[in-house]
């Protein structure tokens, strides 16, 4: 590991000044989980979630494809969808009823120019309205990626390589088995670095090195700049990684027994055994305010009622192991306060992978140095 590899500072997982940063930067110019395709299944079906902590929606479109809108409207600033809805002909704002196209242009201004004087929207009147903005949507499977800043390579790019890695793994034949949600009071980069974390299962989970050892883990390797992959071998049966059910399509032989982690830069992490793939990853919402999501797969033929009990274990699983993880995710959350650690001394081995991907955040999030940096910096001089 490089020299100059360093720790991101206890601001960077505390400072709303530094979050606001990672908010215009990475946070923005990064695909960044939203939801479920699967979630908004027909035309009309909506669902407001927040990416990079701002408030956005999914709208699946008559034509089959999902825009994503930010979740504002243009008249006063309202969330034009606080729920989830089915099979909507209109979005409509709760606030004074403006509504809109499921494609975000503006229908109706109901009493704009005065009492029963409406606003109603013909495609040749000329007149110029506020639309909804629009946010660039991708989905890879079921999982719709936006990207904010619209700059991103494509997200199909930036997973090719896993794609490649995968021999042919029929991702498109995975059924949605659930999904698993935590609020946890830590930084969206504690819980994300967590999963790359290999070492913390001699302390943290002890049935996990039973199964698994970290002596049979190989560390995360670059496929690319923003996608990292690792392996371990599955050297005892463990139910709640899919052991009993019906393998995933298109499971290369070679990975029968093994467990893959990828790290999809920069919050979210893809876990892939025989029986089970699972989606992590970790919404900001503040710098200590994070939801992590688990949304699991399984092939169809695992889906009939025969499979219940294994399918079961595996949300146990994922359960139990995020209960062992969230204690220690919030006790280095409040180690960030403490003046005398200031983020920590890697394991030349084992964290390898924590400090290149803290490198590429301290790039991403352009040099930010906060007031209080500056000022410590200032009074040393
Ligand atoms: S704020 Fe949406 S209609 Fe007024
Ligand atoms: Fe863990």
């Amino acid at each position: 590991m490089p020299d100059d590899y360093g720790c991101l500072p206890n601001e960077a997982y505390t400072d709303p000044a530094y979050f606001e940063q990672e908010r215009r930067t990475v946070l923005s110019s990064t695909w960044q989980f939203a939801g479920r395709a699967s979630a908004v299944p027909d035309p009309g079906d909506m669902l407001p979630t927040s990416v990079a902590a701002t408030p956005v929606f999914l709208v699946r479109q008559r034509s089959g494809e999902i825009a994503a809108f930010y979740n504002v409207c243009p008249h006063r600033g309202a969330k034009v969808l606080p729920k989830p809805c089915k099979s909507a002909k209109t979005i409509i704002c709760p606030y004074h009823t403006w509504s809109y196209n499921l494609d975000g242009t503006l229908r109706r201004r109901p009493h704009f120019d005065g009492a029963d004087n409406h606003d109603v929207a013909r495609d040749d009147d000329g007149v110029e309205r506020p639309s909804l903005w629009r946010v660039r949507a991708e989905v890879f499977m079921d999982w719709v990626f936006l990207n904010l800043d619209g700059n991103a390579e494509p997200l199909s790019t930036q997973l090719q390589p896993l794609v490649d890695k995968l021999e042919g793994y029929d991702f498109a034949n995975c059924v949605y088995g659930g999904e698993l949600t935590f609020d946890v009071r830590t930084n969206w980069k504690l819980a994300h670095e967590n999963f790359l974390d290999i070492l913390h299962k001699i302390g943290i989970h002890p049935e996990l090195q039973k199964s698994s050892p970290i002596q049979t883990n190989v560390r995360y390797e670059w496929l690319s700049d923003d996608l990292a992959i690792s392996h371990h071998t599955v050297e005892e049966p463990f139910e709640g990684r899919g052991e009993g059910l019906p393998g995933l399509p298109g499971f290369p032989e070679s990975m029968r027994r093994l467990g893959l982690s990828a790290h999809i830069y920069p919050n979210a992490n893809l876990q892939l055994w025989d029986g089970q793939l699972t989606l992590f990853s970790c919404t900001p919402l503040a710098p200590d305010h994070t939801i992590e999501t688990f949304s699991v797969y399984f092939a169809e033929e695992a889906m009939g009622e025969q499979h219940r009990a294994h399918r079961d274990a595996v949300f146990e699983m994922w359960r139990h192991l995020n209960e062992q993880d969230i204690e220690p995710l919030i006790w280095m959350q409040e180690a960030r306060n403490i003046p005398v650690f200031n983020g920590g001394s890697f394991s030349p081995y084992w964290d390898e992978m924590i400090a290149k991907y803290v490198e590429k955040l301290k790039t991403d999030t352009r040099g930010f140095i906060s007031s209080m940096t500056q000022a410590a910096g200032s009074e040393r001089s």
